[in-house]
């Protein structure tokens, strides 16, 4: 069997920026505040009329050009995402269509904040068996769509953005582990209560917007990713010294901390974008790791600890050699 190798990967993030201080003069917060307790200084939101798709192929392209591939060579498409253009065709359908490819599988994986990662174990798995050779995976998100602008809980906490990869099949690892869970059992902790079927005319009315009990979810996170880490290296052989990069969903960066130091990782060997990014769900880990392959601090043979939670519960990890 082959493995499967990340041989390029790309990001886009929308023009307009929304600083803590314009969010200040929308609701009651502060840059204070927001900063102490998330981290985060800015985050990109999309133009009007401009959706995620648009995002996704703007990341797409960047990195099918640095990985030296033609759109025709992809035979999987995966879209990570929760906030698709559309009800239907997928937002990954609309992406093949965007790059003039015919014919190969393509769809949309919804796992909220861990999308990316179940879309690379997805993938990872396709090309393992010989399904495919050559897979684009994109994370993508307009989140700024599915916010309440009146809520200062959880419109300061999010923003747009996409990141992409191409994995290709190769004689040498690649993605070593990855590691996937679900409990449905919390949804009502992190969720947007209406849709296309439950609750029409909420989602009909555009009432349907991100709800999340904060703190719970910020206690349910730190644990979970805590046993999340100790689970990967297990399973590798590893001891916690064999990880060279934490690339971690940007959530928060107090979360982001408590992985690191269950990792007894410094922070220099984190990458983190959430300052600049907020949150951007599925986006979140191809962005920050496109940005630490393009500064140079992710070099070749570097292991790579990816990891991720959000609404479901889900959570997972892949643990990757680049
Ligand atoms: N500005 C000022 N005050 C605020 C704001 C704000 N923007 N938002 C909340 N507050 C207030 C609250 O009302 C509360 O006030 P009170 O004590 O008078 O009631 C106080 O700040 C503390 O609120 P908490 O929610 O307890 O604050 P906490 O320290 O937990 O931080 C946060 C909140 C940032 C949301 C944190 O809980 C968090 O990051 N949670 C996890 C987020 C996450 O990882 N989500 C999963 C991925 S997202 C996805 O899947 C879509």
């Amino acid at each position: 069997m082959s493995y499967a190798r990340i041989t390029g990967t790309g990001a886009y993030l929308p023009e307009k920026v929304l600083t803590n201080a314009d969010l200040e003069r929308m609701v009651e917060t502060s840059d204070v505040w927001i900063r102490e307790r998330t981290g985060i200084l800015e985050r990109h939101v999309a133009a009007d009329g401009e959706t995620t798709c648009d995002l996704a192929e703007a990341a797409a392209r960047c990195a099918l050009e640095a990985a030296g591939i033609e759109p025709r060579e992809i035979d999987l498409i995966i879209v990570a995402t929760t906030t698709p253009n559309r009800v239907f065709p997928s937002t990954a359908c609309l992406l093949q269509a965007r790059l003039g490819i015919h014919g190969c599988p393509a769809f949309d994986v919804q796992a909220v904040c861990t999308g990316f990662v179940y879309a690379l174990a997805v993938a990872e798995k396709f090309i393992r068996t010989g399904a495919a050779r050559c897979a684009l995976i994109v994370g993508a998100e307009t989140l700024s769509r599915i916010l309440d602008w009146s809520d200062r809980s959880t419109c300061v906490l999010f923003g747009d953005g996409a990141g992409a990869l191409v994995l290709e099949a190769s004689e040498t690892p690649g993605v070593l582990s990855t590691h996937l869970h679900a409990d449905g059992h919390y949804e009502h902790l992190l969720t947007v209560p209406a849709g296309i079927s439950e609750h029409p005319e909420r989602f009909r009315s555009g009432e349907a917007t991100v709800q999340m009990k904060g703190n719970e979810v910020f206690r349910m996170a730190v644990n979970t990713l805590g046993r999340m880490v100790t689970e990967v290296l297990h399973a590798n052989g590893l001891h916690k010294s064999d990880i060279d990069w934490l690339i971690p969903h940007q959530a928060n960066i107090r979360i982001i901390k408590a992985t690191a130091r269950k990792l007894g990782l410094p922070m220099e060997r984190v990458v983190v974008t959430v300052d600049r990014h907020g949150n951007t769900s599925a986006a979140s880990i191809p962005l920050a790791l496109d940005a630490a392959i393009r500064d140079g601090r992710v070099q070749p043979g570097a292991t790579l600890l990816m990891e991720a939670f959000g609404g479901g519960f889900t959570w997972g990890a892949a643990l990757v050699r680049f």
